[in-house]
Protein backbone atom coordinates (compact mmCIF):
# COMPACT_ATOMS: atom_id res chain seq x y z
CA UNK A 1 0.00 0.00 0.00
CA UNK A 2 1.54 3.16 -0.86
CA UNK A 3 2.55 5.41 2.31
CA UNK A 4 -0.01 7.86 2.57
CA UNK A 5 0.38 9.14 5.97
CA UNK A 6 0.99 12.50 7.29
CA UNK A 7 4.05 14.04 8.22
CA UNK A 8 2.77 16.28 10.89
CA UNK A 9 0.79 13.61 13.30
CA UNK A 10 1.44 14.65 17.19
CA UNK A 11 4.53 13.07 18.82
CA UNK A 12 3.36 11.18 21.49
CA UNK A 13 5.07 10.74 24.83
CA UNK A 14 7.49 7.84 25.01
CA UNK A 15 5.62 4.40 25.94
CA UNK A 16 2.04 6.35 25.93
CA UNK A 17 -0.84 4.43 24.54
CA UNK A 18 -2.25 5.15 21.15
CA UNK A 19 -5.85 5.02 23.20
CA UNK A 20 -6.61 5.42 26.68
CA UNK A 21 -9.66 4.99 27.62
CA UNK A 22 -9.94 6.31 31.41
CA UNK A 23 -13.30 5.31 33.98
CA UNK A 24 -15.45 5.96 30.76
CA UNK A 25 -19.07 6.45 31.72
CA UNK A 26 -21.77 7.02 29.17
CA UNK A 27 -25.45 7.02 30.04
CA UNK A 28 -28.35 7.69 27.67
CA UNK A 29 -31.17 9.83 29.42
CA UNK A 30 -34.80 8.97 27.81
CA UNK A 31 -37.78 9.51 28.45
CA UNK A 32 -37.98 6.15 29.78
CA UNK A 33 -35.41 6.98 32.55
CA UNK A 34 -31.48 6.71 32.43
CA UNK A 35 -29.59 3.60 30.84
CA UNK A 36 -26.36 2.56 32.57
CA UNK A 37 -24.87 1.86 29.32
CA UNK A 38 -21.07 1.61 30.71
CA UNK A 39 -20.19 2.37 33.72
CA UNK A 40 -16.71 3.09 34.40
CA UNK A 41 -14.37 1.19 32.08
CA UNK A 42 -10.66 1.72 31.90
CA UNK A 43 -8.19 0.62 29.09
CA UNK A 44 -5.55 0.95 26.87
CA UNK A 45 -4.28 0.54 23.40
CA UNK A 46 -0.88 0.71 22.14
CA UNK A 47 -0.07 1.04 18.65
CA UNK A 48 -0.54 -1.45 16.18
CA UNK A 49 -1.83 -3.87 19.21
CA UNK A 50 -5.17 -5.52 18.07
CA UNK A 51 -7.74 -5.93 20.98
CA UNK A 52 -10.83 -7.91 21.29
CA UNK A 53 -13.77 -6.64 22.77
CA UNK A 54 -16.35 -9.52 23.51
CA UNK A 55 -20.05 -9.71 25.59
CA UNK A 56 -23.57 -10.88 25.30
CA UNK A 57 -25.63 -8.43 23.35
CA UNK A 58 -25.95 -4.84 25.01
CA UNK A 59 -23.17 -5.09 27.16
CA UNK A 60 -21.91 -1.79 25.60
CA UNK A 61 -19.22 -2.67 23.42
CA UNK A 62 -21.01 -0.65 20.65
CA UNK A 63 -21.57 2.28 23.13
CA UNK A 64 -18.00 2.52 24.32
CA UNK A 65 -16.57 2.76 20.34
CA UNK A 66 -19.66 5.10 19.74
CA UNK A 67 -18.20 7.01 22.27
CA UNK A 68 -14.83 6.83 21.30
CA UNK A 69 -15.47 8.09 18.15
CA UNK A 70 -17.77 10.64 19.51
CA UNK A 71 -20.97 9.65 17.83
CA UNK A 72 -23.32 8.52 20.30
CA UNK A 73 -26.86 9.54 19.74
CA UNK A 74 -27.95 12.64 20.32
CA UNK A 75 -29.43 14.24 22.56
CA UNK A 76 -29.96 11.12 24.90
CA UNK A 77 -26.15 9.38 24.53
CA UNK A 78 -23.72 11.16 26.85
CA UNK A 79 -20.63 10.37 28.42
CA UNK A 80 -20.79 11.68 31.27
CA UNK A 81 -17.50 11.15 33.11
CA UNK A 82 -14.35 9.81 32.05
CA UNK A 83 -11.72 10.68 29.76
CA UNK A 84 -10.41 8.99 26.52
CA UNK A 85 -6.75 9.97 25.76
CA UNK A 86 -6.16 9.27 21.75
CA UNK A 87 -2.58 10.78 21.07
CA UNK A 88 -2.53 12.54 24.05
CA UNK A 89 -5.60 14.44 23.53
CA UNK A 90 -8.50 14.33 25.32
CA UNK A 91 -11.19 13.03 22.44
CA UNK A 92 -14.04 14.00 25.07
CA UNK A 93 -13.20 17.81 25.65
CA UNK A 94 -12.32 18.04 22.02
CA UNK A 95 -15.22 20.98 19.88
CA UNK A 96 -16.95 18.55 17.45
CA UNK A 97 -15.24 20.11 13.93
CA UNK A 98 -11.84 18.88 15.77
CA UNK A 99 -13.20 15.13 16.35
CA UNK A 100 -14.78 15.40 12.59
CA UNK A 101 -11.17 16.26 11.76
CA UNK A 102 -9.28 13.19 13.57
CA UNK A 103 -12.15 10.98 12.27
CA UNK A 104 -11.67 9.19 9.11
CA UNK A 105 -7.92 10.49 9.66
CA UNK A 106 -6.47 9.30 12.27
CA UNK A 107 -10.00 7.55 13.63
CA UNK A 108 -12.10 5.06 11.85
CA UNK A 109 -14.95 3.07 11.90
CA UNK A 110 -16.10 -0.30 10.15
CA UNK A 111 -19.80 -1.02 11.07
CA UNK A 112 -21.93 -3.87 11.23
CA UNK A 113 -23.75 -3.23 8.28
CA UNK A 114 -22.05 -1.58 5.53
CA UNK A 115 -25.33 0.31 4.15
CA UNK A 116 -25.84 2.42 7.47
CA UNK A 117 -22.58 4.10 6.29
CA UNK A 118 -22.44 4.20 2.59
CA UNK A 119 -24.55 6.82 1.12
CA UNK A 120 -26.55 4.86 -1.02
CA UNK A 121 -26.89 7.52 -3.45
CA UNK A 122 -23.76 8.23 -4.58
CA UNK A 123 -21.11 6.12 -6.44
CA UNK A 124 -18.33 4.48 -4.97
CA UNK A 125 -16.03 7.12 -6.50
CA UNK A 126 -17.73 10.07 -5.25
CA UNK A 127 -17.62 9.03 -1.59
CA UNK A 128 -13.88 7.63 -1.83
CA UNK A 129 -13.00 10.71 -3.21
CA UNK A 130 -14.93 12.93 -0.93
CA UNK A 131 -13.59 11.05 2.09
CA UNK A 132 -10.28 11.52 0.45
CA UNK A 133 -10.53 15.17 -0.42
CA UNK A 134 -11.78 16.36 2.89
CA UNK A 135 -8.64 15.41 4.58
CA UNK A 136 -5.79 15.28 1.87
CA UNK A 137 -5.17 18.48 -0.23
CA UNK A 138 -5.01 16.55 -3.60
CA UNK A 139 -6.95 16.89 -6.94
CA UNK A 140 -9.75 15.01 -8.09
CA UNK A 141 -7.84 13.29 -10.42
CA UNK A 142 -5.32 11.72 -7.39
CA UNK A 143 -8.02 10.78 -5.27
CA UNK A 144 -9.79 8.73 -8.38
CA UNK A 145 -6.44 6.95 -8.84
CA UNK A 146 -5.98 6.53 -4.98
CA UNK A 147 -9.49 5.41 -4.89
CA UNK A 148 -8.69 2.90 -7.59
CA UNK A 149 -5.63 1.58 -5.79
CA UNK A 150 -7.69 1.43 -2.49
CA UNK A 151 -10.62 -0.81 -4.21
CA UNK A 152 -7.80 -3.31 -5.74
CA UNK A 153 -6.16 -3.56 -2.38
CA UNK A 154 -9.64 -4.84 -0.67
CA UNK A 155 -10.02 -6.87 -3.58
CA UNK A 156 -12.72 -6.07 -5.60
CA UNK A 157 -12.04 -7.47 -9.14
CA UNK A 158 -12.47 -4.52 -12.00
CA UNK A 159 -11.84 -1.98 -10.21
CA UNK A 160 -12.33 0.65 -13.00
CA UNK A 161 -15.82 -0.50 -13.80
CA UNK A 162 -16.68 -1.22 -9.59
CA UNK A 163 -15.84 2.28 -9.30
CA UNK A 164 -18.47 3.94 -10.95
CA UNK A 165 -21.29 1.28 -9.38
CA UNK A 166 -23.64 2.48 -6.18
CA UNK A 167 -23.67 0.11 -3.03
CA UNK A 168 -27.14 -1.70 -3.62
CA UNK A 169 -24.50 -3.14 -6.90
CA UNK A 170 -22.34 -4.98 -4.67
CA UNK A 171 -22.62 -7.86 -2.62
CA UNK A 172 -22.51 -7.46 1.14
CA UNK A 173 -18.96 -9.24 1.15
CA UNK A 174 -18.01 -6.94 -1.09
CA UNK A 175 -19.94 -3.86 0.47
CA UNK A 176 -17.95 -5.12 3.77
CA UNK A 177 -14.68 -4.84 1.51
CA UNK A 178 -15.97 -0.87 0.02
CA UNK A 179 -16.19 -0.16 3.70
CA UNK A 180 -12.91 -1.41 4.37
CA UNK A 181 -11.67 0.77 2.06
CA UNK A 182 -13.18 3.77 3.09
CA UNK A 183 -12.03 3.20 6.60
CA UNK A 184 -8.15 2.66 5.71
CA UNK A 185 -8.05 5.39 2.69
CA UNK A 186 -6.26 7.66 4.97
CA UNK A 187 -4.46 4.95 6.63
CA UNK A 188 -5.69 5.86 10.08
CA UNK A 189 -3.94 4.98 13.28
CA UNK A 190 -6.79 3.27 15.34
CA UNK A 191 -9.83 1.08 13.45
CA UNK A 192 -13.04 0.09 15.56
CA UNK A 193 -14.26 -3.24 13.66
CA UNK A 194 -17.30 -3.38 15.58
CA UNK A 195 -19.02 -6.56 14.19
CA UNK A 196 -17.87 -6.08 11.09
CA UNK A 197 -18.92 -9.47 9.60
CA UNK A 198 -22.16 -11.28 11.34
CA UNK A 199 -23.79 -9.76 8.51
CA UNK A 200 -21.62 -12.01 5.70
CA UNK A 201 -21.78 -15.74 5.37
CA UNK A 202 -18.88 -18.22 6.99
CA UNK A 203 -16.57 -18.20 3.53
CA UNK A 204 -16.78 -14.78 3.21
CA UNK A 205 -16.32 -13.48 7.06
CA UNK A 206 -12.94 -16.04 7.06
CA UNK A 207 -11.58 -14.01 4.44
CA UNK A 208 -12.44 -10.17 5.14
CA UNK A 209 -11.19 -10.55 8.50
CA UNK A 210 -7.86 -12.00 6.90
CA UNK A 211 -8.26 -8.94 4.87
CA UNK A 212 -8.70 -6.86 8.03
CA UNK A 213 -5.51 -7.84 9.37
CA UNK A 214 -3.51 -8.13 6.87
CA UNK A 215 -3.83 -4.33 5.50
CA UNK A 216 -3.70 -3.13 9.51
CA UNK A 217 -0.34 -4.93 9.55
CA UNK A 218 0.62 -3.66 6.72
CA UNK A 219 -0.56 0.09 7.58
CA UNK A 220 0.57 -0.12 10.90
CA UNK A 221 -3.12 0.40 12.10
CA UNK A 222 -3.76 -0.52 15.63
CA UNK A 223 -7.59 -2.18 15.85
CA UNK A 224 -10.31 -2.96 18.40
CA UNK A 225 -12.14 -5.64 17.07
CA UNK A 226 -16.05 -5.87 18.20
CA UNK A 227 -17.14 -9.60 18.07
CA UNK A 228 -19.58 -12.26 19.72
CA UNK A 229 -17.27 -14.53 18.38
CA UNK A 230 -14.71 -16.41 20.64
CA UNK A 231 -13.12 -18.21 17.65
CA UNK A 232 -12.43 -14.75 15.80
CA UNK A 233 -10.88 -13.25 18.73
CA UNK A 234 -8.69 -16.20 19.40
CA UNK A 235 -7.19 -15.68 15.82
CA UNK A 236 -7.64 -12.01 15.39
CA UNK A 237 -6.77 -10.42 18.50
CA UNK A 238 -3.81 -10.17 21.19
CA UNK A 239 -5.60 -9.19 23.86
CA UNK A 240 -9.16 -9.56 24.89
CA UNK A 241 -11.76 -7.60 27.05
CA UNK A 242 -14.39 -9.47 28.12
CA UNK A 243 -17.36 -6.49 29.14
CA UNK A 244 -20.63 -7.33 30.90
CA UNK A 245 -23.39 -5.06 31.65
CA UNK A 246 -21.11 -1.93 30.92
CA UNK A 247 -18.16 -2.84 33.30
CA UNK A 248 -15.39 -4.70 31.94
CA UNK A 249 -15.45 -7.94 34.03
CA UNK A 250 -11.83 -9.69 32.56
CA UNK A 251 -8.71 -8.37 30.73
CA UNK A 252 -5.46 -10.01 29.65
CA UNK A 253 -3.51 -11.51 26.87
CA UNK A 254 -6.16 -13.42 24.29
CA UNK A 255 -3.49 -16.55 25.35
CA UNK A 256 -4.25 -15.54 29.14
CA UNK A 257 -7.83 -15.76 28.53
CA UNK A 258 -8.24 -18.83 26.43
CA UNK A 259 -5.40 -20.45 28.95
CA UNK A 260 -6.71 -19.39 32.27
CA UNK A 261 -10.23 -17.55 32.22
CA UNK A 262 -10.65 -16.61 35.61
CA UNK A 263 -14.40 -14.67 35.82
CA UNK A 264 -17.24 -16.50 36.23
CA UNK A 265 -18.73 -14.67 33.25
CA UNK A 266 -15.74 -15.52 31.02
CA UNK A 267 -15.55 -19.33 32.27
CA UNK A 268 -19.53 -19.13 30.81
CA UNK A 269 -18.88 -17.80 27.88
CA UNK A 270 -15.69 -20.49 26.87
CA UNK A 271 -18.43 -23.32 28.19
CA UNK A 272 -21.24 -22.27 26.11
CA UNK A 273 -19.61 -22.21 22.62
CA UNK A 274 -19.33 -25.49 20.55
CA UNK A 275 -15.76 -26.32 19.99
CA UNK A 276 -13.99 -28.04 17.43
CA UNK A 277 -11.51 -29.99 19.87
CA UNK A 278 -14.90 -31.10 22.10
CA UNK A 279 -13.81 -33.97 24.15
CA UNK A 280 -16.36 -36.61 25.98
CA UNK A 281 -16.48 -34.19 29.08
CA UNK A 282 -16.94 -30.90 26.73
CA UNK A 283 -20.94 -31.00 27.18
CA UNK A 284 -22.27 -27.23 26.49
CA UNK A 285 -22.98 -25.15 29.72
CA UNK A 286 -25.29 -22.39 28.44
CA UNK A 287 -24.92 -19.49 30.62
CA UNK A 288 -28.36 -19.27 32.84
CA UNK A 289 -30.43 -16.61 32.73
CA UNK A 290 -30.12 -13.29 30.63
CA UNK A 291 -27.94 -9.53 31.28
CA UNK A 292 -29.64 -6.97 33.93
CA UNK A 293 -31.95 -4.46 32.90
CA UNK A 294 -29.36 -1.54 32.51
CA UNK A 295 -31.94 0.73 32.80
CA UNK A 296 -31.61 0.42 37.08
CA UNK A 297 -28.44 1.66 38.67
CA UNK A 298 -26.03 -1.44 38.79
CA UNK A 299 -25.96 -2.84 42.59
CA UNK A 300 -23.76 -4.88 43.79
CA UNK A 301 -21.90 -7.48 41.09
CA UNK A 302 -24.09 -7.16 37.62
CA UNK A 303 -23.17 -11.26 37.33
CA UNK A 304 -24.50 -12.15 40.67
CA UNK A 305 -28.20 -13.22 39.57
CA UNK A 306 -26.12 -15.41 37.25
CA UNK A 307 -23.05 -16.47 39.11
CA UNK A 308 -22.99 -20.44 40.44
CA UNK A 309 -19.77 -18.88 42.46
CA UNK A 310 -21.62 -16.10 44.18
CA UNK A 311 -21.31 -15.39 47.85
CA UNK A 312 -23.45 -12.97 49.77
CA UNK A 313 -21.54 -10.16 49.25
CA UNK A 314 -21.94 -9.79 45.36
CA UNK A 315 -25.02 -9.00 46.01
CA UNK A 316 -24.47 -5.50 47.19
CA UNK A 317 -20.67 -4.91 46.78
CA UNK A 318 -19.38 -5.19 43.01
CA UNK A 319 -15.95 -6.05 42.73
CA UNK A 320 -13.02 -3.65 41.49
CA UNK A 321 -11.36 -5.31 38.68
CA UNK A 322 -7.75 -5.44 39.77
CA UNK A 323 -4.55 -7.75 39.18
CA UNK A 324 -5.64 -11.77 39.06
CA UNK A 325 -1.88 -11.88 40.96
CA UNK A 326 -2.89 -10.06 44.03
CA UNK A 327 -0.01 -7.11 43.87
CA UNK A 328 0.76 -7.24 40.54
CA UNK A 329 2.06 -4.18 39.23
CA UNK A 330 -0.37 -3.40 36.44
CA UNK A 331 0.34 -2.92 32.24
CA UNK A 332 -2.60 -2.22 30.45
CA UNK A 333 -0.88 -3.04 26.70
CA UNK A 334 1.39 -4.97 25.37
CA UNK A 335 2.24 -8.79 25.17
CA UNK A 336 2.84 -8.39 29.09
CA UNK A 337 -0.80 -6.74 29.99
CA UNK A 338 -1.80 -7.86 33.39
CA UNK A 339 -4.39 -10.38 33.56
CA UNK A 340 -7.26 -8.87 35.43
CA UNK A 341 -10.61 -9.55 36.68
CA UNK A 342 -13.67 -8.47 38.87
CA UNK A 343 -14.71 -10.96 41.19
CA UNK A 344 -15.05 -11.54 44.80
CA UNK A 345 -14.86 -15.32 44.50
CA UNK A 346 -12.47 -16.31 41.35
CA UNK A 347 -12.99 -19.50 39.85
CA UNK A 348 -10.13 -22.30 40.73
CA UNK A 349 -7.96 -23.58 37.53
CA UNK A 350 -9.89 -26.93 37.95
CA UNK A 351 -13.06 -25.44 38.33
CA UNK A 352 -12.81 -22.92 35.42
CA UNK A 353 -12.26 -26.43 33.39
CA UNK A 354 -15.40 -28.20 34.96
CA UNK A 355 -17.68 -24.79 34.28
CA UNK A 356 -18.97 -25.16 37.41
CA UNK A 357 -17.95 -24.79 41.16
CA UNK A 358 -15.98 -27.81 42.87
CA UNK A 359 -16.01 -27.29 46.17
CA UNK A 360 -17.72 -29.32 48.62
CA UNK A 361 -20.91 -28.04 50.03
CA UNK A 362 -20.38 -25.01 48.45
CA UNK A 363 -23.88 -23.25 47.03
CA UNK A 364 -24.85 -20.05 45.62
CA UNK A 365 -25.51 -17.42 48.12
CA UNK A 366 -29.08 -17.09 47.85
CA UNK A 367 -30.72 -13.41 46.40
CA UNK A 368 -31.49 -11.44 49.84
CA UNK A 369 -34.98 -10.89 50.32
CA UNK A 370 -36.04 -13.13 47.50
CA UNK A 371 -35.10 -14.81 44.26
CA UNK A 372 -36.95 -12.33 41.79
CA UNK A 373 -33.39 -11.59 40.03
CA UNK A 374 -31.77 -15.03 40.43
CA UNK A 375 -31.67 -16.85 37.85
CA UNK A 376 -30.13 -19.87 39.36
CA UNK A 377 -33.18 -20.40 41.68
CA UNK A 378 -35.36 -23.61 40.75
CA UNK A 379 -32.28 -24.79 38.73
CA UNK A 380 -30.62 -27.88 40.10
CA UNK A 381 -27.42 -25.09 40.74
CA UNK A 382 -24.23 -26.36 39.25
CA UNK A 383 -22.50 -25.55 42.60
CA UNK A 384 -20.82 -28.52 44.47
CA UNK A 385 -22.29 -30.71 41.86
CA UNK A 386 -20.35 -33.79 41.33
CA UNK A 387 -17.59 -32.39 43.30
CA UNK A 388 -13.75 -33.49 42.01
CA UNK A 389 -12.30 -35.52 44.59
CA UNK A 390 -9.30 -34.65 43.30
CA UNK A 391 -6.35 -33.30 45.23
CA UNK A 392 -5.59 -30.72 43.08
CA UNK A 393 -9.07 -29.26 43.57
CA UNK A 394 -8.57 -29.07 47.82
CA UNK A 395 -5.17 -27.68 46.98
CA UNK A 396 -6.93 -24.50 45.42
CA UNK A 397 -9.81 -24.61 48.09
CA UNK A 398 -9.51 -21.00 49.65
CA UNK A 399 -7.55 -18.87 46.99
CA UNK A 400 -8.55 -15.17 47.33
CA UNK A 401 -8.40 -13.53 44.02
CA UNK A 402 -5.14 -13.98 42.18
CA UNK A 403 -4.51 -17.02 44.24
CA UNK A 404 -5.18 -19.66 41.56
CA UNK A 405 -3.68 -18.12 39.01
CA UNK A 406 -1.29 -20.89 38.72
CA UNK A 407 -3.31 -23.54 37.90
CA UNK A 408 -2.75 -25.70 34.78
CA UNK A 409 -3.93 -24.59 31.33
CA UNK A 410 -6.94 -25.14 29.59
CA UNK A 411 -5.75 -27.10 26.73
CA UNK A 412 -9.26 -27.39 25.15
CA UNK A 413 -9.53 -23.18 25.46
CA UNK A 414 -6.46 -22.12 23.71
CA UNK A 415 -6.62 -20.09 20.88
CA UNK A 416 -6.24 -21.65 17.26
CA UNK A 417 -3.36 -19.38 16.08
CA UNK A 418 -0.65 -16.42 17.63
CA UNK A 419 -2.44 -13.60 16.18
N1 LIG B 1 -29.52 5.24 21.35
C1 LIG B 1 -29.75 4.58 22.49
N2 LIG B 1 -30.72 4.97 23.36
C2 LIG B 1 -30.93 4.31 24.51
N3 LIG B 1 -30.22 3.22 24.91
C3 LIG B 1 -29.26 2.79 24.09
C4 LIG B 1 -28.97 3.43 22.83
N4 LIG B 1 -27.94 2.77 22.24
C5 LIG B 1 -27.61 1.75 23.09
N5 LIG B 1 -28.40 1.77 24.18
C6 LIG B 1 -28.34 0.83 25.31
O1 LIG B 1 -27.00 0.81 25.79
C7 LIG B 1 -26.66 -0.51 26.22
C8 LIG B 1 -25.41 -0.96 25.50
O2 LIG B 1 -25.72 -1.12 24.13
P1 LIG B 1 -24.67 -1.52 23.01
O3 LIG B 1 -25.30 -1.18 21.70
O4 LIG B 1 -23.37 -0.90 23.31
O5 LIG B 1 -24.57 -3.07 23.18
P2 LIG B 1 -23.61 -4.08 22.41
O6 LIG B 1 -22.73 -4.70 23.40
O7 LIG B 1 -22.98 -3.39 21.26
O8 LIG B 1 -24.66 -5.17 21.91
P3 LIG B 1 -24.76 -5.97 20.50
O9 LIG B 1 -23.82 -7.13 20.66
O10 LIG B 1 -26.18 -6.39 20.44
O11 LIG B 1 -24.37 -5.04 19.40
C9 LIG B 1 -27.87 -1.38 25.94
O12 LIG B 1 -28.63 -1.49 27.14
C10 LIG B 1 -28.63 -0.59 24.90
O13 LIG B 1 -30.01 -0.87 24.98
S1 LIG C 1 -18.31 -14.63 42.39
FE1 LIG C 1 -19.40 -12.79 42.97
S2 LIG C 1 -18.17 -11.13 42.18
FE2 LIG C 1 -17.49 -12.98 41.14
S3 LIG C 1 -18.69 -12.96 39.26
FE3 LIG C 1 -19.76 -14.22 40.76
S4 LIG C 1 -21.21 -12.83 41.65
FE4 LIG C 1 -19.69 -11.58 40.63
MG1 LIG D 1 -23.18 -3.54 19.20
Amino acid sequence: MTAFRPAERPAMAAGSPLLSVEDLVVRFRTHDGTVYAVNGITFAVAERETLGLVGESGCGKSVTSLAIMRLLAKPAGRIEGGRVVFEGRDLVALRDDEVRDLRGRELAMIFQDPMTSLNPVLTIEEQLVETLQAHRRITKEKARSRALELLAMVGIPQPENRLRAYPHQFSGGMRQRVMIAMALALEPRLLIADEPTTALDVTIQAQVLELIKDLTAKTGTAVILITHDLGVVAGMTQRVNVMYAGFIVETGSTTAIFERPSHPYTVGLLHSIPRLDESEDGDLIPIEGTPPNQRQAPVGCPFAPRCAWREARCWTDNPAIVALSAGEAIVRTGPNATHQIACHNPPTADEAAAGRPLRRGFRAAPAPGGSAHDALDGLDTPAGIGALESASVAESLGSGPGGSSAGPPLESFRPEADA
